[in-house]
């Protein structure tokens, strides 16, 4: 058993999720900032890759004031359990997701005294030995109560759930910029794959400012 697990992803008109120098690029506009604002307060966690840490340095926190006390008026924590996926424990001690309420996943290959260090400022969970083991950390999550998980990137984190079959949701918005760059990252990148793709049904297509989000589910066998 794992929660129901949605990818949120903003990318260019070619299919960029950031620059070739792995900055953040602001491509959605504030209707759609909103959108995922709303969608971040109806989860029980929010999840991202360490590359996304070491990138954008995200808060993974809801950002509406109305939002958080709704979550509160109904029993919820003010904002998602905050996740990091991170094998080697290379969050930076001054990272911004760090606090109450953060879990990092990380591997059992992962320095020691990182993982100490680490401690003191979020929970540390050991899932997997080389790496995080995306399956059985979803598995944790549930047997802890978590039913919903929303993957705010990037792109290698979305490219490994997907192919393993642990998504549910895709929301791809795509907004009126080219960023260009063969090795700027895309929505999924990691090995990719060459046969049995991963298979989307479309669900809604939606014009926000002049760009488009499409909600695809995804049918990949749900593990
Ligand atoms: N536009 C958007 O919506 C959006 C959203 C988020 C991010 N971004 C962009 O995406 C870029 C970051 O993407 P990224 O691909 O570099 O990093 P990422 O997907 O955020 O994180 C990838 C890292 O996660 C770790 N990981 C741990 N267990 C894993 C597993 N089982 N499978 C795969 N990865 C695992 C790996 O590092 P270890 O091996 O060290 O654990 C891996 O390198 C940045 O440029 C950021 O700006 C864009």
């Amino acid at each position: 058993m794992r929660p129901y697990v949605i990818i949120n992803s903003a990318m260019s008109a070619d299919g960029k999720i950031s620059t070739v120098a792995r900055r953040q690029v602001r491509i959605s506009g504030k209707e759609d900032m909103q959108r995922v604002d709303a969608l971040k307060a109806r989860t029980d966690a929010v999840m991202v890759g360490i590359g996304t840490v070491l990138a954008d340095d995200p808060k993974l926190t809801v950002k509406s004031d109305m939002l958080k006390r709704e979550r509160v008026a109904k029993g919820r924590a003010e904002n998602p359990l905050r996740i990091v996926v991170d094998s080697n424990a290379r969050t930076p001690s001054t990272a911004a997701f760090l606090g109450p309420n953060a879990l990092i996943a990380v591997a059992q290959q992962a320095p020691h005294h990182k993982v100490e260090e680490l401690s003191t400022k979020a929970e540390v969970i050991v899932v997997g030995e080389r790496k995080v083991d995306l399956s059985a950390l979803l598995a944790r999550l549930k047997d802890r109560g978590v039913d919903s998980v929303l993957v705010e990137g990037g792109a290698t984190l979305n490219f490994a759930l997907l192919s393993l079959g642990l998504v549910d949701e895709l929301y791809a918005y795509i907004g009126n910029i080219i960023i260009g760059g063969s090795l700027a990252p895309t929505l999924a990148d990691g090995d990719g794959l060459t046969s049995d793709f991963v298979k989307l049904k479309l669900r809604q297509i939606r014009q926000i400012g002049d760009g488009v989000l499409i909600k695809w589910q995804v049918l990949t066998p749900r593990h």
